[in-house]
């Protein structure tokens, strides 16, 4: 199965380094998994544009500092650039998704669920649209959003970044992906704490040992080692995740 994920964006550029690097790039390059394969899609909002110059954006009604990305391009980028250009009968079949500081709040467990029944999920292509500027036309967003993700409490200057964060974070949980599929099982905060720590080569750095329990060989004790470790490193490191 090939998944399509298009993203409506003034900088495509900016994905480049992200296509070209580590396990996410090789993900979305279509070169991971055999059964899924991910295409990505930039399509230009700019190129949308039938206004002389080109721009995408307008002074606000009401007055205000900023400018705000027009409903009618971002429609005309998202028919022409996306339904048309992919083929798809309608916009019905395709899953919108805006990047916001009002979205729901990405995290590991939002993360989880985004890989396991979208990204990995055969039902619907998505379209991610980033923002600039003040954002998006609020009619656009109300006739054309099916989602709204925000990466965090605070104000990126667009949204390029917050999609390649959810892209990254979540598609470590597509089935094959992965090399070794324990490894994100045994990452932080996939049992609410944080990972232990991790040592390799040379046994001695400056003075400081390797843990002699990870040298015995003994498999039951380092787990459990481990599971202390994850304890003893929330409690310093993130004391909040620990309740009760
Ligand atoms: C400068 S921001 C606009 C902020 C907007 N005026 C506000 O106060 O909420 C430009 C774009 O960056 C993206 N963005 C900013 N912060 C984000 C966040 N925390 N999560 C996801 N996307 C964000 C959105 O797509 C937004 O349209």
């Amino acid at each position: 199965m090939i998944k399509h994920i298009w993203i409506l964006t003034l900088f495509p550029e900016m994905f480049k380094p992200f296509l070209e690097c580590g396990i996410s790039g090789a993900a979305f390059r279509g070169e991971r998994s055999v059964d899924l394969k991910f295409e990505l899609h930039f399509v230009n909002i700019r190129d949308y544009s039938q206004t002389k110059y080109k721009s995408v954006d307008d002074s606000p009604f009401g007055g205000g500092p900023g400018m705000v990305m027009r409903a009618d391009i971002l429609r005309y980028a998202l028919v022409k650039g996306v339904q048309e250009a992919g083929g798809y009968e309608s916009l019905e079949k395709l899953h919108v998704i805006y990047t916001s500081p009002r979205g729901k709040v990405w995290n590991n467990k939002v993360a989880r669920e985004f890989g396991t029944n979208v990204l990995a999920s055969n039902v619907k292509d998505v379209v991610f649209i980033a923002g600039r500027y003040e954002g998006i036309d609020e009619r656009f967003l109300a006739k054309y959003v099916d989602d709204f993700y925000s990466v965090g409490d605070f104000v990126l200057t667009g949204g390029e970044l917050a999609i390649m964060l959810m892209l990254d974070s979540a598609v470590r949980f597509v089935p094959g992906i992965l090399g070794n599929k324990l490894s994100s099982e045994d990452d932080s905060f996939e049992d609410g704490l944080i990972e232990f720590p991790q040592y390799t080569k040379p046994r001695e750095f400056e003075g400081m040992e390797v843990p002699a329990i990870l040298l015995e060989g003994h498999h039951k004790k380092i787990l459990e080692w481990q599971h202390e470790e994850k304890l003893v490193m929330t409690k310093k490191w993130r004391p909040d995740l620990i309740k009760g």
